[in-house]
Formats: C-alpha cells, structure tokens, sequence
C-alpha cells in the first residue's frame, strides 16, 4: 500500500512551492479562489428586450449562470473602450483594466506589434510564454514562421503589416481561451480593429476565427474563404487561415496556407488599385 508521509521536514514556503512543483502544479490560475455556487444564485438572467445581448454564438449565450457575471464585466468593458479615441487610450485602458482574471497570472500585458493604420491586420489567439516575458506578439517559433509566411507575399511588422491578439494576456500554462475570457476582452478587440482601421484582417486560427466570425465551425472550415467581419458598422473582409503553430505541427497543411496567402495578397493589391 502507499503511503503518503504527514511528517513535516521543512516548513519553508520554498519547500511548499517545491512540493506544489513537484505534484504537477506550475501555474497559478487566479490570485483569488472564485466561490461560483454564490455567482450562481446571485446573478439573474438578463430579462428586459432593451438590454442588447453580447455577439456569440448561441452555444455560448445557453451557457450556465456564471457567463451572466462574464456579460456584467464586457458592459463595462464595452463602457470603458467608448472613450477611447486612439490606439494609446486603448492600450493604456487595457492596461489598467481588472476584470479579466488572466492579468493577475500574465506578467506582461501584450498588445501589438508592427505599424498601425497598415491595411493589414493580423489576429492571433493569446500570447505565450515568450509574449508574455517580451511584451510582444508573436516573438516565439510561431512567429518566426508568420513573419516567413508574410514575407512571401511582400509583409512585413517592419513596414506594412499590424498584429494583435484575442486576448491581451497570456492563458496559465498556454491553454485555450475560455468563452468568459473571450467575451470579457471582445470590446477591446473590437475597438482595436475600429481604429487600426485595417482594409482587410487575417484571423490565425480557430479561435481569433471563431470568436470575430462568431462561428462554432473549425477553422478547416472556415478558412480559405472571404468572410466579412462588422466593425462599428464598417464591414472588413476577413479571411480566416491556419495559425502558424498548427503549420509547425502539421507542415502538410502549409499549401493550403499558401493558397489563403494568395488570396489575401490578390485582396490587398484590388483594393488598393
Ligand atoms: N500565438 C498567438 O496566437 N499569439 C501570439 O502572440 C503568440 C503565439
């Protein structure tokens, strides 16, 4: 039988960290423990027909009552980002923003990088590991590859090309998104593309995909095609591919990213013209 010791031979908090590390427990998830049974019962469903519901898919919308708590912290997200004139107001407002729990575990929250007011706009998922240190997204091996990628059809962060992500924060230990966190940072992606004010967005995978174009379908279903993303009332042409990472994995797929690159340059030169 096994036996699991109770005897305490170094009561240091290194020794407990050591231990947490040692069971498999590397990231803090949240600052705060969360009581969700006192969420649940408190938060009341939305019921008047003036009160306009959040853009996402009905999966999400029939989701239990803790998401009602998520849609109170978007209002005010929603709130917050109207007085933001300019990319600056923007950043500086996320950076100071508090509702979204992923902050507390990021160290650094990552915005953009490359020239805004370019009429290209990419969006990624979150920052990883590399992100999250530097600030930055897309500075990891997947964004060597997406800086390769665009570069064969003339782009570059250095010159005509802006990148950003779903979510300003990095998810603990590089997870997927959550649908709350998703809908909690929408506003800021929405007001980000309002005034970057691309002519054409480039969604990186499944979840920028799934999140702009409101969709549950996967990403080998979306991609390849010209979907039209409503920003403020502007409509911008989207075209959803695959993310970089997924290309490290599965390089088979890479013709097929070749062909959304096409598209995207043809897209970029008529408009231009
Ligand atoms: N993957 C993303 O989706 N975004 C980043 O910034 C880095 C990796």
């Amino acid at each position: 039988m096994s036996h699991i010791s109770t005897e305490s031979h170094d009561q240091s908090p290194l020794a407990l960290l050591q231990w947490y590390l040692d069971s498999g427990v590397d990231e803090c998830i949240s600052g705060e423990a969360t009581d969700w049974f006192a969420i649940s019962t408190e938060a009341k469903p939305a019921t008047s027909k003036s009160e306009s519901p959040t853009p996402v898919s009905q999966a999400r919308k029939a989701a239990p009552s803790p998401l009602l708590a998520t849609d109170q912290i978007a209002s005010t997200a929603k709130e917050l980002v109207r007085d933001c004139k300019n990319l600056n107001d923007l950043r500086q407002m996320i950076e100071e923003f508090d509702g979204c729990a992923l902050k507390k575990t990021a160290s650094k929250t990552v915005f953009s990088d490359g020239i805004p007011g370019s009429d290209l706009m990419l969006i990624g998922e979150a920052p990883g590991v590399e992100e999250d240190r530097q600030g930055k997204p897309f500075v990891g091996a997947s964004g060597q590859l997406l800086d390769k990628m665009f570069a064969a059809i003339g782009r570059s962060r250095q010159e005509n090309l802006y990148i950003s992500n779903t979510l300003p924060w990095r998810p603990p230990g590089n997870r997927k998104p959550s649908d709350p966190e998703l809908i909690i940072c929408r506003p800021f992606l929405m007001k980000h593309i309002e005034l970057a004010a691309p002519k054409v967005l480039v969604l990186l995978g499944g979840t920028a995909a799934g999140s702009l174009l409101d969709s549950n379908a996967g990403i080998t279903r979306l991609r390849g095609k010209w979907h039209e993303v409503d920003v403020a009332g502007r409509k911008i042409p989207a075209m959803a591919t695959y993310h970089p990472a997924y290309l490290l994995r599965q390089p088979q797929a890479k013709a097929q990213a070749w062909s959304d690159l096409q598209k995207i340059r043809d897209k970029l030169n008529e408009l231009d013209g």
